[in-house]
């Protein structure tokens, strides 16, 4: 464990608040530093001189710094593939009136406010960091009428499997949300889908207050 190091960047005042807000990930990227280094990750560390630990952060933040580009750029990739589905699906649904499909990224939405009467969501709550949660919550509130219904579909904690998205109890979801929502029902259900058997799901109708 390279919490050691982490303890000497902290007593040393060697990182920045923002950094040593995210502990987890700095001792995670230190491990993989001193690796490759050959150095092992123990005690060890608190002999090493305040130059060479200087060193091994720089390192820390430049893999940071890859490691952050590589996820805007997969973001973007993202954002160019969504925005040529919906280009494909226009075109299908192009005789139909009424109906649009436009890309937006919920957390920063350039959607109206009190635009919608009901808003659908399948599958994108659960896979959101959970410190965007209250976020999306104040976002969905946001674009929602006065009294618009959100229905919500996400996994439940009844699902066994430990790989996938965020999974949620009824009682999560009534503390998370019941705030700015009256909760009208949550059911256990599935998710549909390609796996077998199919997730357990809970599936929320919740009215705005
Ligand atoms: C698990 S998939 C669900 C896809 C589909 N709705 C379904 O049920 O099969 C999660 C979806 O949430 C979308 N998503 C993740 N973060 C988002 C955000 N901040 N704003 C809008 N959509 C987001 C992803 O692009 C992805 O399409």
């Amino acid at each position: 464990m390279s919490d050691f190091a982490f303890m000497r960047f902290m007593s040393n005042n060697m990182l920045t608040t923002e950094e040593s807000q995210h502990k987890d990930e700095i001792v995670n990227l230190t491990e993989q530093v001193l690796d490759a280094k050959g150095l092992e990750c123990d005690e060890r560390i608190s002999k090493l001189s305040e130059e060479k630990l200087r060193e091994i952060l720089e390192e820390v933040r430049k893999l940071r710094n890859r490691r952050r580009k590589r996820i805007d750029d997969k973001a973007e990739e993202d954002e160019g593939s969504a925005k040529k589905e919906v280009l494909y699906v226009r075109n299908v649904y192009a005789d139909q009136k009424n109906l649009n499909f436009v890309v937006d990224d919920i957390l920063n939405s350039n959607l109206k406010e009190n635009e919608f009467d009901y808003i659908f969501d399948r599958g994108c709550f659960h896979v959101l960091l959970p410190a965007n949660r209250q976020r999306y919550i104040t976002k969905i509130k946001q674009i929602l009428k006065d009294s618009g219904t959100l229905f919500l579909k996400c996994f439940s904690n009844k699902e066994p499997r430990q790989e996938g998205p965020y999974k949620f109890s009824q009682v999560e979801i009534r503390d998370l949300f019941s705030k700015y929502f009256r909760i009208d029902s949550i059911k256990e259900t599935v998710y549909q889908g390609t796996l077998d058997p199919l997730p357990k799901a809970l599936f929320a109708v919740m009215i705005k207050n």
